[in-house]
């Protein structure tokens, strides 16, 4: 039985005394509530180490939005994942559409910062997903799979009980519009037949698969209720910490 992972991605959003205010509120918030998944934040890199500080001894667990794929080297304005490391992090996004379209993060790139994640001893969260223009050309199978096939190139089976994807249909980022749960879980039973082809039923029926794109609490519900959709990645929504935790108690 997998456990549903639920993990607020705040990209370039909260100063250091709104990552404060929010961490604090999502720590009360959770502390007086059973929850039965796993609840990840991922601030900016300017944040980590203070938010590690106020979520201590919650269920909270950190993580980053992206690092570079070297252990260390003249890579001006870039971080480690031994830097990650040491200020907590235990997961980290990996691939995101945001770095694929704006920052020109390649499959083979992206493939170079899961294998170092993992032997640094991270779980990189695997971000996935087709445009509207791939969607609109009926492309999104021949999409995933290569973004799945080139990303996990060369990581082995062991190495996927630490790997978590995330399905994200760019059209559904920040816009506003979400994939129905249909569509999703179309979409995720898909990458889990990919998984069995590479890894076999055992292996694959473990792997997480969230699912990210305006994921809010009032649909999250019917979205982590479909069979192979293992949890959210949530962007806008995880701001407020009432969102965020109305996303986590509707997870299994
Ligand atoms: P969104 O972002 O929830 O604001 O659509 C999701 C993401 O980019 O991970």
């Amino acid at each position: 039985m997998r456990k549903q992972v639920i993990a607020g991605n705040w990209k370039m959003f909260n100063d250091i005394q709104a990552s404060v205010d929010l961490s604090a509120a999502l720590k009360n918030g959770l502390s007086s509530l059973s929850v039965n998944c796993e609840v990840i934040v991922c601030p900016p890199f300017t944040a980590l180490d203070t938010v590690r500080t106020v979520i201590k001894g919650s269920v909270i667990k950190l993580g980053a939005q992206n690092m570079h794929f070297e252990e260390s080297g003249a890579f001006t304005g870039e971080i480690a994942a031994p830097m990650l490391k040491s200020v907590g992090c235990e997961y980290v996004i990996l691939g995101h559409s945001e770095r694929r379209t704006i920052f020109g993060e390649t499959d083979q790139l992206i493939n170079k910062k899961i294998k170092k994640a993992l032997s640094a001893g991270m779980n990189p969260i695997f971000c996935i997903g087709e445009t509207l223009q791939e969607r609109e050309s009926n492309v999104t199978f021949d999409v995933i799979r290569r973004q799945v096939v080139e990303g996990l190139k060369e990581i082995t089976a062991e190495q996927m009980a630490k790997v978590i994807l995330a399905y994200e249909p760019v059209w559904a980022i920040g816009t506003g519009k979400t994939a129905s749960p249909a569509q999703a879980q179309e979409v995720h039973a898909f990458i889990r037949g990919l998984l069995t082809e590479l890894y076999g039923n055992t292996v694959a029926g473990n792997v997480v698969i969230q699912y990210g794109g305006s994921v809010k609490p009032d649909n999250a519900n019917e979205l982590l209720g479909q069979p192979d959709i293992d949890g959210a990645l949530v962007g806008g929504a995880c701001l407020k910490a009432e969102s965020f935790i109305g996303i986590i108690t509707a997870a299994k």
